[in-house]
């Protein structure tokens, strides 16, 4: 062996062996983050990998290494033990520790491309939106709640209690449907709040209403059936069936909601959020709600009804869920904690009658065990002890005035650029451009003025879908409403809307 080549903190070790009698060179800097015995593994597995020092080289002992470098032979001992141990090297006693000649289980070379390809199904499906990623001074997108009014301290109270050794129950996964507390307290909370008469057992807790949609795909339809959903729609619903290779077929709404005489026949299964439809805004009128379950029971298929923001109303007589009319046992109700508390914190459940339980616990059981236990058991105190309701109260009270106001500008100074549709509930409203108008051109305008909202065509099926604005205030701080829209009138005026 010859060198060493000194620098600060680093050797090159050149050395030749009888069997390899070409200089071979290992450079190790022990410079950089990490402790020493990481930093000498990773610079010799990277020399190994990369071929640098042959199979069957014997690499400079530890004590050599120790000392050269300075350091203790017990951390090049740790450094050789985890090459010793993943096969890089081996040793023979007496003789030396040697580099294996037995083929790399690693490579550090990334392959920039693959022969595998995604079922042809994922090109169909739109890319998801990462809500996070815009940042907009004046928010009007739809589907943000107020995070700001998050009622963080109490569910830091709630989450801690549940971190404590015991607190979960043992460390075994639970009933794949939920933690039984957290079920109670949604059946009593739906009971009470949306008259939907369910038990415990009828509910199972998922991660978002997103996953209750597709349990409920697996559950009940067959690769190839129909679905049904409004259209316009709520995309990642559609995307859902779609990848479970329903065929997705789209029915008009209108201002009584799903046009009920345009279901088409053979259909498995219909999506519909008649509480406040999405994106239109408009409630479905009981004489439709009616003829979609009288039409449901003629024709046999289910239906599913997302009551994804009912909670918040604002004026008019709460209208009753189709679960609550319904007396066959057709439709599954599937609510979300997205709107009331926050979409990242991932929990909703759905209602379903007793013949789809064992199914529906087998699929959430499939897909991911159960939800996470810690937030389940904090979600069923913060339900059952009445925070739920306490919050919902007061964010009524500052969601309410938002409406008001977005109503006010859209049937008074925007009245001339868009037709509102008139809606009394949830976290958004709609507005129509007139014939020939461009709501994605309109919105490209708007986020040129840090406004962000989303055009109406974006949840269409197809193109020729009616174009319009949808502006969410749940993000919005109240006291930049103004402004924003004053900033959206500009936009509408100021440009050509076709
Ligand atoms: C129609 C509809 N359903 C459900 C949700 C909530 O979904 P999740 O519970 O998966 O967050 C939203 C949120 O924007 C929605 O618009």
């Amino acid at each position: 062996m010859t060198g060493p080549a000194v620098r600060a903190n680093s050797l090159s070790f050149e050395w030749a062996t009888p069997a390899y009698p070409a200089r071979v060179e290992l450079h190790i800097s022990l410079d950089g983050p990490g402790d020493l015995s990481t930093r000498m593994y990773d610079q010799i597995r990277a020399a190994i990998v990369a071929g640098r020092v042959q199979p069957g080289q014997r690499l400079p002992s530890t004590r050599e290494l120790a000392r050269r470098l300075a350091v203790s032979r017990n951390t090049v001992g740790v450094a050789f033990e985890r090459l010793l141990a993943e096969g890089f090297v081996h040793g023979r006693v007496g003789a030396g520790t040697f580099v294996s000649a037995t083929p790399l289980p690693y490579t550090d070379v990334r392959p920039a491309t693959s022969p595998l390809r995604p079922r042809p199904v994922w090109d169909r499906l739109y890319e998801p939106l990462v809500m996070s990623d815009v940042h907009a001074a004046f928010d009007f997108r739809p589907g943000v709640p107020d995070a700001s009014r998050f009622p963080y301290s109490t569910w830091r109270a709630l989450l801690t209690e549940q971190l404590r050794p015991g607190a979960v129950g043992s460390a075994a996964h639970i009933d794949a449907a939920g933690v039984g507390a957290l079920r109670s307290a949604i059946a009593r909370h739906v009971g009470v709040s949306r008259a939907v008469r369910a038990v415990a057992d009828d509910v199972f807790v998922t991660s978002g209403s997103q996953q209750a949609i597709d349990l409920i795909a697996r559950v009940l339809v067959e690769p190839g059936e129909r679905v049904a959903v409004e259209d316009p729609g709520y995309p990642p619903v559609r995307g859902v069936f779609t990848a479970h290779g329903a065929q997705v077929v789209g029915v008009p709404v209108d201002a009584e909601g799903l046009v009920t005489d345009a279901l088409p026949d053979g259909v498995r299964l219909v999506y519909v959020t008649p509480a406040h439809q999405f994106p239109l805004g408009v409630a479905m009128s009981l004489r439709r709600r009616l003829a979609l379950l009288a039409w449901a029971e003629r024709t046999g298929a289910a239906i599913v009804e997302d009551d994804y923001d009912s909670e918040y109303r604002y004026g008019g007589r709460p209208l009753e869920p189709l679960h609550g009319l319904d007396h066959t046992g057709r439709v599954l109700y599937v609510g979300s904690f997205s709107k009331v508390l926050l979409p990242t914190l991932r929990l909703g459940f759905v209602v379903a009658p007793p013949p789809l339980h064992d199914a529906l616990r087998k699929a959430k059981h499939l897909t991911d065990w159960h939800t996470q236990v810690p937030l389940q058991a904090a979600a069923a105190r913060f339900v059952a002890d009445g925070h739920l309701a306490r919050h919902i109260r007061r964010m009524r009270a500052v969601y309410a005035p938002r409406h008001q106001m977005i109503q006010a500008a859209l049937t008074g100074p925007l009245a001339p650029h868009l037709q509102a549709i008139p809606s009394a509930a949830g976290l958004h409203l709609t507005a129509l451009l007139p014939a020939g108008g461009d709501d994605t051109a309109v919105v490209a305008r708007a986020e040129a003025r840090d406004v962000a909202l989303q055009p109406l065509s974006r949840f269409g099926i197809g193109a020729g879908g009616p174009q319009g604005l949808v502006v969410g205030y749940g993000a919005i701080p109240t006291d930049r409403i103004d402004e924003g829209l004053r900033r959206l009138a500009d936009c509408l005026e100021n440009g050509p809307t076709a």
